[in-house]
């Protein structure tokens, strides 16, 4: 008998069928239905991508969002145009808004979390960013009724945490003219599974990037893909600074899971020329992927 791990049960009727006959469901790239797989590993009670998660996290995102190469290296892969107008979901305070908005024409920005369009808002102004148009709207608004017209290009950078991500896609893809450039994480991306082991927790972080790879190609669409790895060694002020730039990853902390997190902190950071690290190194990945509309 061959094993079915619990990803493969989102199979089409054909395949029940023969299960149900005793028969071996046949699998198939046609039959994996690559959307459902997502829903089924997102969760149905994921409350950690929810509007007051990111309006809390806001103003620590924004402070180390921009201090790395990562939306440098994005910003390269999606080449922008000088008389390009861009659509950015899932903006947050600007990681690539605020870079990209010297190199083309304007700049839709879209972000759920009104801190995050604050903090976008407050940054255009204190840059004398004028072609930035922030506006408070979610993947699941109808964009439209809103008055969003088609962009040439669409973006949107680690921020398709979304239930259904065909619709999210469908909806992306049909507003671009020229080009959509996206980002996802690999393996358990930001989501650091030794924090996750010391307070006694299982790492489930969300699907990554091969299901949505493997969505596009299902929808047709054949999408180039690159990845980034950054090397993560945070520099912390104190204890106290480590803790709060770790704890992000566990919602809802019991008071043993929080003494947990505080002694992993303490055995694990070292001094480092006046401030304290971690004293691992930790890769992050991302795939960035992106398509033409006319050769996709
Ligand atoms: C990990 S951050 C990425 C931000 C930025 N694009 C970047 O690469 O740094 C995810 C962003 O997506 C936003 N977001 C999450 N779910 C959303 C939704 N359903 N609709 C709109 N924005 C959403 C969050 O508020 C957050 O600002």
């Amino acid at each position: 008998m061959r094993r079915r791990s619990g990803c493969f049960r989102a199979v089409l009727n054909s395949a029940v069928k023969e299960e149900e006959m005793g028969m071996e469901p046949a699998l198939s790239i046609e039959t994996l239905d690559w959307n459902q797989l997502w829903k089924q590993d997102r969760g149905g009670d994921r409350r950690k991508d929810d509007r007051e998660f990111w309006d809390r996290r806001a103003p620590s995102f924004a402070k180390v969002a921009g201090a790395d190469t990562y939306a440098e290296t994005f910003l390269r892969i999606l080449n922008p145009e000088p008389d390009w107008n861009v659509l950015d979901v899932g903006c947050a305070a600007g990681t690539l808004a605020v870079p990209l908005a010297a190199r083309v024409r304007s700049i839709t920005a879209l972000d759920f979390s009104p801190v995050m369009i604050d903090l976008l808002s407050a940054r255009c102004r204190d840059a004398g960013i004028a072609n930035v148009a922030p506006r408070v709207a979610s993947w699941e608004d109808d964009w439209r009724a809103l008055g969003l017209s088609t962009h040439d290009i669409a973006i949107a950078s680690r921020s398709l945490a979304v239930d259904d991500l065909q619709a999210a896609l469908t909806k992306l893809n049909s507003f671009a003219r020229k080009r959509v450039c996206i980002s996802c994480p690999v393996g358990s991306g930001p989501f650091d599974r030794r924090v996750f082991e010391a307070v006694g927790r299982e790492c489930k972080p969300s699907p990554d990037y091969i299901y949505t790879y493997n969505l596009l190609y299902q929808m047709g669409i054949y999408a180039n893909v690159s990845f980034v790895a950054k090397p993560i060694r945070k520099s912390f002020a104190n204890e106290e600074e480590a803790f709060e730039s770790l704890s992000w990853m566990l919602d809802e902390m019991s008071g043993t899971e929080e003494s947990r997190l505080r002694q992993f902190v303490a055995e694990h950071l070292i001094p480092d020329g006046g401030r304290w690290t971690m004293d691992y190194e930790r890769q992050v990945r991302w795939a960035i992927m992106w398509w033409d509309k006319e050769i996709a």
